[in-house]
């Protein structure tokens, strides 16, 4: 698989979403184990997870770091941790009832770094992302915290997420090359960031579409909803998917799609975009 820039690091072009992974429901460990598994052989070595995800809908905040630690068992048991390049997130807080809040309090994202070093049992972080914006605190503040949180060396890189390009620019100058990544939503339905990848492109800093399919109700469905991603697909007798990631890889060099998949099927088809060429007759044609 062709590799991207990730700060200091090289990557691979396509990444791999672990939000919906979970052993609560209908995945048998060995299902996530495969999914990891075929992901590395496709060359994926971007994982990206987040303290607030986990399968606790009814769970409120006992979901908080479920998905970490199932991510750092099954890296271990797999014996590969130093293959994958992990990136978690840290600025939401699970709600009881299955909801979500933000908290950008210094405390909070301080208490947050922390929690996450040990639920990974890492020294440090390698990529730790704000998650969202916090409505109740300002901007600035948060880059303040962000910098105070990249000088104490308990994350390697720093990423943004749900960043505005203003948001993007103010972060960068504070924390210059500390700052890696913004990972906003990205996709055929979600065209409306092309901004920001404008300004990473600029900045130099990676840019990782979240959702990159469509989200999990969409995801499936794209072939249908995307008549001009189908044809094309058709075309190179791939999968509409496989064409909505090469698409936006070649929005710009400093894309990197961080597709979810919870099955092994899925992010080989999806890895393989990294290789698939469209032609400048295809991209303007998904463009329109
Ligand atoms: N920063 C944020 O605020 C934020 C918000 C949302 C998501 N995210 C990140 O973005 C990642 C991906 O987002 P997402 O999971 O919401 O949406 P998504 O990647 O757009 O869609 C995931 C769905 O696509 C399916 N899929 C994956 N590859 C496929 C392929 N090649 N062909 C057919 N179906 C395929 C998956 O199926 P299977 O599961 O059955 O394999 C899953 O149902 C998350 O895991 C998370 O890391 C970040």
């Amino acid at each position: 698989m062709q590799t991207r820039t990730l700060g200091d690091m090289q990557v691979g072009a396509i990444g791999l979403g672990l939000m919906t992974f979970d052993q609560s429901g209908s995945q048998p460990r060995q299902q996530l184990l495969d999914t990891v598994t075929a992901a590395l052989d496709a060359g994926v070595t971007l994982f990206d997870t987040a303290d607030a995800y986990g399968p606790g809908e009814e769970k409120g905040e006992g979901a908080q770091g479920e998905n970490e630690r199932l991510i750092a068992s099954i890296l271990d048991e797999l014996g590969v941790r130093d293959r994958v390049l992990l990136a978690t997130k840290g600025g939401h807080v699970r709600t009881e009832g299955g909801g979500w809040d933000t908290d950008s309090s210094a405390d909070h994202l301080r208490a947050a770094v922390d929690a996450s070093l040990g639920r990974l049992g890492v020294e440090q972080l390698a990529l730790w992302q704000h998650h969202r914006p916090d409505p109740d605190v300002p901007y600035d503040e948060v880059i303040a915290t962000l910098k105070e949180i990249a000088d104490s060396g308990k994350v390697a890189r720093v990423g943004l997420s749900n960043a505005n390009p203003e948001q993007i620019r103010a972060a960068h100058a504070v924390l210059g090359e500390s700052l890696v990544s913004v990972q906003n939503q990205f996709s055929p339905a979600f065209r409306s960031s092309r901004p920001e990848i404008d300004v990473c492109e600029e900045l130099g800093l990676a840019f990782l579409p979240w959702s990159p399919l469509g989200g999990l109700g969409d995801a499936k469905a794209l072939a249908d909803k995307y008549p001009a991603f189908a044809e094309v697909a058709d075309a190179h007798g791939v999968s509409a998917q496989q064409v909505a990631l090469a698409w936006e890889l070649a929005q710009s060099p400093v894309v990197i799609p961080i597709p979810g998949a919870k099955r092994p099927q899925s992010v080989t088809d999806s890895a393989a975009a990294a290789d698939l060429e469209l032609t400048a007759e295809e991209l303007a044609r998904l463009d329109g």
